[in-house]
């Protein structure tokens, strides 16, 4: 049944939440995007739509069934700065608690859509979401979140993201609960390697923090604060072959069209990096798609899975009302839609690893006491090592 809910969109970035949600039918009537890169990328994919900058700057907004706002995460991302939800970055977010509050009560958007890292459940213990349920508490809505995985959504990358919804009438927990695979398809076990496959990992670790994907990448990030991108690395196994992605394939696997950021290369001092740091920002849109589709046509929930606690730490599902708060067990893949594994699904080229790039991840790899490497990895960089060596890959730049 095609939708004909309006969204403002906040932090829109580059439209990951408002693109999922206009597949499914719905329009944008706003956006709020301080910056200009994503701006031009906004401005190209939904023109005509009016953009302020600034959320400090922000007064007032059209009448909307949905607010959506995937806030800065630089503040509460195990990546990140780790100051948690009063940090300059992600302290943002009382903004948008400021615009709500300004709109007389029976006014306010049915529906507000909130997405950030995953980690924000744990960190300052759990400061942060204690704060944005409070908030959405306080100007009457009731909310529920949960951590999912965009592998279930039909993408091979493996991204936790914390979706967290409030409505002012609807139950929350028809559209996030009522769909639920209890056992993944997925074990990213690093001795697991079959010939076929491809393995996803970050080459810029080693010794901690791998990322290990099982014939998919690692969350996309958005690289160096200067704007060095570093994509995750692929392996290759019946190749003995490293690269990383393309950024098309990158954009793929946030579920954007390919070129979908092109439009900011037009800007002047534009640089790739650019399009690298936008693509990791977004929100995957085969993430957002689901949601709108369950905020559409919500199903049936079983209460069973639910029991009142009394938040020592935040689960991983949960919903709440009027300072009660309600562990759901959920696992984080709320359908399992078929999508191509990652040997499949990339239309480009990888990009060789570089000789420095392989040979720093080899080092720390072979002297980590933290991760038991397979033999047949460790000997496949070795082979690649030498293959580089041997003039077998050519390199741009
Ligand atoms: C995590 S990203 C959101 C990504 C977005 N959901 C997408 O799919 O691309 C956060 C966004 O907030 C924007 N932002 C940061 N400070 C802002 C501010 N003061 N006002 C408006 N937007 C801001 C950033 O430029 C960034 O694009």
């Amino acid at each position: 049944m095609p939708s004909s809910l309006t969204i403002a969109g906040f932090f829109a970035g580059i439209g990951g939440i408002e693109e999922g949600f206009h597949k499914e039918g719905a329009s944008s009537v706003f956006f709020c995007e301080k910056d200009e890169r994503a701006r031009t990328v906004l401005q190209s994919h939904f023109p005509g739509v009016p953009i302020a900058g600034d959320i400090q700057d922000v007064i007032s907004i059209p009448k909307v069934d949905i607010i959506t706002a995937g806030f800065p995460c630089q503040d509460l991302s195990q990546a990140g700065l780790k100051k948690g939800i009063g940090g300059t970055q992600s302290g943002l977010v009382q903004h948008l608690f400021r615009i709500i509050d300004s709109i007389e009560k029976s006014a306010r958007p049915e529906w507000i859509v909130i997405e950030n890292v995953s980690y924000m459940i744990s960190l300052d213990s759990g400061n942060a979401i204690k704060y944005l349920t409070g908030e959405l508490e306080r100007l009457g809505y009731s909310w529920g979140y949960r951590i999912v995985d965009a592998r279930a959504f039909g993408v091979p990358q493996r991204r936790l993201r914390l979706l967290l919804v409030a409505a002012r009438h609807a139950d929350v927990r028809e559209v996030l609960f009522s769909q639920n695979i209890e056992d993944p398809p997925v074990d990213d076990t690093i001795g697991n390697v079959d010939n076929a496959g491809y393995y996803g990992f970050y080459w810029t670790e080693g010794k901690r923090g791998l990322g290990w994907t099982v014939d998919g990448v690692p969350t996309l990030k958005i690289g160096s604060k200067i704007g060095i991108p570093s994509p995750p690395a692929i392996w290759i196994p019946k190749e003995d072959f490293f690269g990383t992605p393309d950024i098309r394939d990158s954009e793929r696997l946030q579920g954007f069209e390919i070129d979908w950021t092109l439009p900011t290369m037009s800007l002047p001092k534009a640089k790739q990096g650019d399009r690298w740091h936008l693509v990791g920002n977004a929100v995957c849109v085969n993430m957002s798609r689901w949601l709108a589709s369950q905020i559409i046509s919500p199903g049936q929930y079983h209460p069973s899975l639910e029991k009142e606690i009394h938040r020592k730490k935040w689960p991983k599902a949960a919903y709440g009302y009027k300072g009660k708060v309600f562990e759901v067990s959920v696992s984080t893949w709320p359908v399992c839609t078929q999508g191509e594994p990652l040997h499949n699904f990339l239309n480009f080229p990888l990009k060789p690893l570089s000789h420095k790039g392989m040979n720093g991840f080899y080092t720390r790899a072979v002297n980590s006491e933290l991760i038991n490497y397979p033999n047949c990895f460790i000997g496949s960089m070795e082979k690649y090592l030498k293959d580089i060596e041997g003039g077998t890959y050519e390199f741009s730049e």
